[in-house]
């Protein structure tokens, strides 16, 4: 597998891929990879003829009180993932690199769906999201590429921005990857203590007893998250942040839940903040 740690390199790269008439699929990532993304790997490599990762840390993306010297790093472990997994090249630019000319002058605005679930704490996070995705888009000029549906408002979000932009990219999502006790892949999961680790599954319990409640017949929304809540209740590591269900296309809270809903869920498990989600099917 290839690195590229410069635009230069990566350009280079890529022009010998579209000389032999590749067909070229972006994963963009920040790294410390899990089976998660080598799930979205697996999918970019059923898409297209050549698989590009980008590792990059996207300082544009976290506030001022988040988690970006804290977020796990680990660009060698992450090459012999990538290497195993099939990818034809690994971007992994410095900060400096990405962003020569320090922070972009001209950002994407993700507009008003940005302004629910995560995006109403993270204030400025799908703003840093989108302009890192573009620019990653500009640079690496994929047919397609592919993100997880555990952000699930990132991708809704991505595959808008490029709808709308008229990017020219065909934006895949791929399903959620958990471990055996339900909790959703993360690469921010190892950031937990013992005993977050082992309240963290709650999280996904909460939302599969909603979905047993929507299958039993409950169509009332705010039914569905109070059992949300009440499944977290007595979890002493465990704050929820929201607990919300949206329409999946435009994110618009929905007081009557209908097959195809979904039922989004961000807490704090300790200090490190989990997301996750699930369709009401
Ligand atoms: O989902 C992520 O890891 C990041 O938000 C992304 C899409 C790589 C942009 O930095």
């Amino acid at each position: 597998m290839i690195l590229c740690r410069t635009r230069r390199e990566l350009r280079s790269r890529l022009r010998q891929f579209r000389e032999e008439g590749s067909a070229t699929a972006l994963v963009p990532t920040m790294g410390h990879l899990h089976e998660g993304h080598l799930a979205l790997v697996d999918r970019a490599r059923e898409l297209a003829d050549r698989v590009v990762v980008s590792v990059f840390v996207n300082p544009l993306q976290f506030g001022p009180e988040e988690d970006l010297e804290r977020y796990p790093r680990d660009l060698d472990r992450d090459r012999g993932l990538l290497t195993h997994r099939g990818a034809d090249l690994c971007f992994a630019p410095s900060v400096g690199e990405m962003y020569p000319d320090g922070e972009p002058r001209v950002a994407v605005d993700p507009g008003p769906m940005a302004r629910s679930l995560c995006g109403r704490h993270r204030p400025g996070h799908f703003r840093g999201v989108l302009t890192v995705v573009a620019r990653l888009f500009g640079l690496v000029r994929p047919q397609v590429a592919v993100f997880g549906r555990k952000d699930f408002q990132q991708a809704v979000l991505i595959r808008t921005m490029a709808r709308d932009l008229e990017m020219g990219v065909q934006v895949e999502t791929a399903p959620v990857v958990r471990e055996a006790d339900g909790l959703a892949l993360s690469s921010r999961n190892i950031l937990l203590g013992e005993d977050e680790r082992k309240e963290a599954p709650a999280l996904y319990a909460g939302l599969e007893e909603a979905l047993r409640a929507f299958q039993g017949g409950e169509r009332d929304g705010s039914v569905l998250l109070s059992r949300i809540r009440s499944s977290l209740e007595g979890k002493s590591c465990i704050r929820v942040q929201y607990a919300e269900l949206v329409d999946p296309e435009t994110l618009e809270p929905l007081s009557s839940a209908v097959p195809g809903a979904v039922l989004a869920l961000a807490a704090f498990v300790g200090e490190t903040r989990l997301i996750d989600n699930l369709e009401l099917l």
